[in-house]
């Protein structure tokens, strides 16, 4: 089960090994696009494979070749909310999990000198209010992206929603706590801070550079 912190009830921080043993892989600066890209799937599938075990269900019967058992469905669409660009990253992974999940998009960059975030884009599905919906994004700073990507859905009549994040700093976990206590945020690890930039540390840099090969771009 993932690890709690007095200070933030809103978190939860998954210290399962292999988590774990792939975050640390992927946090090493020689880690190339293509591998970075693989581990950043792969622990977003593990971990939404842990955070989606009381998501609803329905009763179903169903007719193996011998006889008839009782089975059970998801009863609820899913939406992934990945915000762009870096969500991207991670959304594969979750696909893997939940193949009829429908994705909305939510374009935010943050401006490099005040930090705030600066909406570009953004398209849901009509009924995203329907079932769970997913914001998606490796790295959780200020937490100006996501407060901003859940204003939003907020908006859109969302009330089921969770953040999934690789790497948070704690200011950005108090500030969704702040603005958002009703949204749980998972996370692969809690880091030490920000740094004068904003910048997570440790950290793994600029998650977006380095799923796309735009470092120093
Ligand atoms: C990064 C990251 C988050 C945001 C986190 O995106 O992927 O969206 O910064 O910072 P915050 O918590 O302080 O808002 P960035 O703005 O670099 O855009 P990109 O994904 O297009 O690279
Ligand atoms: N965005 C990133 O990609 N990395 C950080 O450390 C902070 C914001």
């Amino acid at each position: 089960m993932p690890s709690t912190d007095p200070r933030f009830p809103n978190l939860r921080v998954f210290d399962h090994a292999l988590i774990q043993h792939k975050l640390s892989l992927l946090r090493d600066v020689s880690t190339q696009p293509e591998d970075f890209r693989a581990l950043l799937n792969e622990i977003a599938g593990l971990m939404v494979f842990e955070l989606s075990r009381n998501f609803p269900t329905r009763p179903r019967s169903v007719k193996t070749p011998l006889e008839t058992c009782d089975g059970c469905m998801l009863s609820q669409p899913v939406t992934l909310a990945p915000i762009l660009r870096a969500g991207l990253g991670m959304t594969d992974g979750i696909l893997r999990l939940f193949p009829e999940a429908r994705i909305g998009h939510i374009g935010i960059q943050r401006d490099e000198r005040s930090h705030m975030p600066v909406n570009y884009y953004t398209r849901f599905p009509k009924d995203v209010a329907n079932g769970p919906v997913l914001v998606v994004d490796p790295m959780l700073a200020t937490g100006g992206s996501a407060v901003h990507a859940i204003d939003h859905l907020k908006r859109l009549g969302c009330r089921d929603l969770q953040m999934v994040c690789l790497v948070a700093a704690p200011e950005g976990v108090k500030k969704l706590l702040e603005r958002h206590p009703d949204v749980p945020v998972f996370a692969a690890a809690l880091d030490r801070e920000l740094d004068e930039n904003a910048y997570i540390r440790p950290g793994l840099g600029d998650a977006g550079d380095r799923i796309f090969g735009t470092v120093g771009a």
